[in-house]
């Protein structure tokens, strides 16, 4: 697919399909009114006999004949007062969803014209923007692993149009950080999606390493088990203890700015099956930890997307993978392991496995001394309980980060909520026989923010934030699937962050 800018006005625009917005209190405006008149009332016959009330997401596909486009694409907007970006989104959705059931080659979105009231850069970055990732999210296909065929798209060329205002370099940027954001998204799914006797810890390897092979400004290292005893992993390596697929290290380092800045270090928890190990999980729905995964696929596809737009911006990727599952040599309720950094975790349960591979995990990013570090994790099933499937959940040393991250959230929609760390829920991970339990010993409740307490332990005086996406990270029932997330928020975040 290629994604492209139209300047034309919109009665003069040479295209399959003109994307148009009729909205629900039914006065047209802008392109829709032009081409109204330029078509004899078509479009008010078609309101007044019922065919479209405009109501958000509505699409009706009207033949046109002697014109310069050969269908006009009415979509519904919702209410003109209620024109939002979320709106937009929603509408620019069901039209593209309409359109790739059709043989049509090309079309042209003016839905966004109308939204543009004066010249607005950011209007037309999230507009254009909001246009390629949508496409992205609709064409994800999942056919790896079952008889289904790939679906081909006819459409290949999709115009932001712009309804005779001149090109702006924030529309070109839009499109571009649109498709970069939009296949990181693909990617992350793709990964999660994939059963856990595929997608291994060496499987994650070679994903990555396809990624790293692309670009020159990413070099990739591979950590295997005997290099972590080495480096005395014994957090991690209790985590794999029961597994024969080996566990691996992923280190990835982005060089993407020619000074020696400190590097964003982002680390993601690679479970790739999670039984829970001695302290077994029970059988419902355990077929959904093969998502256990998906902060190492979010990680991955960052990475991706980084390199992709070329971010002037120094980075490194850390994924720690295995799997957490049970034999003869898995470690037991009540173990003491040691980790890297020397502290010793009592291991109380085994299902409490995350934040012991990303301890260590954690302990190996202050090696590149970071500006920060942010992990992100499918880490508390106490999180789904406290925000749902809708927020991931934030946890932070520093409320500047907090806040960056917040609005980072806010703006690309994929939103996270602060929770608190203090004194009193470290206070619930003590020990009598180590260092820290690996869950709650004394006091109930809070199962996220006590991991975080937990995570907390192993970053030093790092700026750093955790984000737990165990809600977030994939959808359940007839549409269950992952869902990218929060690859467009920490997107957000690393792009601002980059150019700003
Ligand atoms: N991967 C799970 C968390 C999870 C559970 C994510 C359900 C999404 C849905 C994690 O490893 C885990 O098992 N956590 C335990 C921690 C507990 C033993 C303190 C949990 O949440 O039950
Ligand atoms: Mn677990
Ligand atoms: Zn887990």
């Amino acid at each position: 697919m290629n994604f492209l800018i139209n300047t034309n006005k919109s009665s003069e625009i040479r295209t399959d399909c003109l994307i148009l917005p009729v909205f629900e209190d039914a006065i047209l405006r802008g392109a829709s009114k032009t081409i109204n008149s330029q078509n004899n009332n078509l479009i008010k016959d078609f309101q007044s006999n019922g065919d479209i009330s405009g109501k958000l997401g509505q699409t009706r596909i009207l033949p046109i004949n002697k014109q310069s486009y050969k269908r006009i694409v009415l979509v519904g907007c919702g209410k003109f007062d209620e024109y939002s970006e979320n709106n937009y989104k929603k509408a620019i959705t069901s039209a593209l969803k309409k359109l790739s059931f059709t043989s049509h080659k090309n079309a042209t979105n003016l839905l966004a014209s109308d939204h543009l009231i004066g010249k607005n850069d950011e209007l037309y970055y999230r507009t254009s923007r909001i246009m390629v990732e949508s496409w992205y999210e609709i064409t994800y296909q999942y056919t790896a692993t079952n008889s289904k065929k790939e679906k081909k798209y006819s459409l290949s060329k999709l115009y932001f149009g712009t309804n005779g205002n001149k090109r702006s370099s924030s529309m070109s940027k839009g499109l571009k950080h649109g498709e970069s954001i939009g296949s990181a998204i693909q990617k992350v799914k793709y990964l999660g999606d994939l059963p856990a006797n595929i997608c291994t810890p060496s499987f994650l390897v070679k994903e990555t390493r396809k990624i790293a092979n692309k670009n020159k400004s990413i070099s990739l290292k591979v950590l295997n088990e005997s290099d972590m005893k080495k480096l005395k992993m014994g957090s991690l390596l209790s985590v794999t203890a029961g597994a024969s697929e080996p566990a691996k290290l992923i280190v990835a380092e982005y060089k993407g700015s020619k000074s020696k800045s400190k590097p964003i270090v982002i680390v993601g928890k690679g479970i790739t099956f999670d039984t829970g190990g001695v302290s077994l999980k029970p059988s419902n729905a355990m077929d959904e930890m093969k998502y256990d995964m998906c902060g190492a696929a979010t990680t991955i596809g960052l990475l991706q997307m980084v390199s992709d737009l070329k971010l002037p911006i120094n980075m490194v990727f850390i994924v720690p993978a295995c799997e957490n599952v049970v034999s003869s040599t898995a470690t037991k309720p009540g173990d003491i392991v040691t980790a890297m950094s020397g502290t010793t975790i009592e291991v109380l349960n085994t299902d409490a496995e995350g934040r012991l591979i990303l301890a260590d995990a954690l302990t190996y990013a202050q090696k590149f001394k970071p500006e920060l570090i942010i992990d992100m994790a499918t880490l508390t099933g106490a999180c789904v309980v406290a925000l749902g499937k809708h927020i991931s959940g934030l946890m932070t040393n520093s409320d500047s980060l907090a806040k960056e991250l917040t609005l980072a959230g806010e703006l690309s929609k994929d939103p996270t909520w602060r929770l608190p760390l203090n004194e009193d829920y470290t206070k619930q991970i003590k020990s009598n026989f180590a260092d820290v339990a690996n869950i709650s010993t004394n006091g109930v409740g809070a199962g996220t923010i006590t991991a975080g307490c937990f995570l907390q332990k192993f970053v030093g005086d790092y700026d750093w934030a955790h984000i737990d996406i165990a809600g977030v990270a994939w959808l359940e029932g007839s549409n269950k699937g992952a869902t990218g997330r929060p690859v467009a928020m920490v997107s957000e975040f690393l792009i601002n962050r980059a150019l700003n």
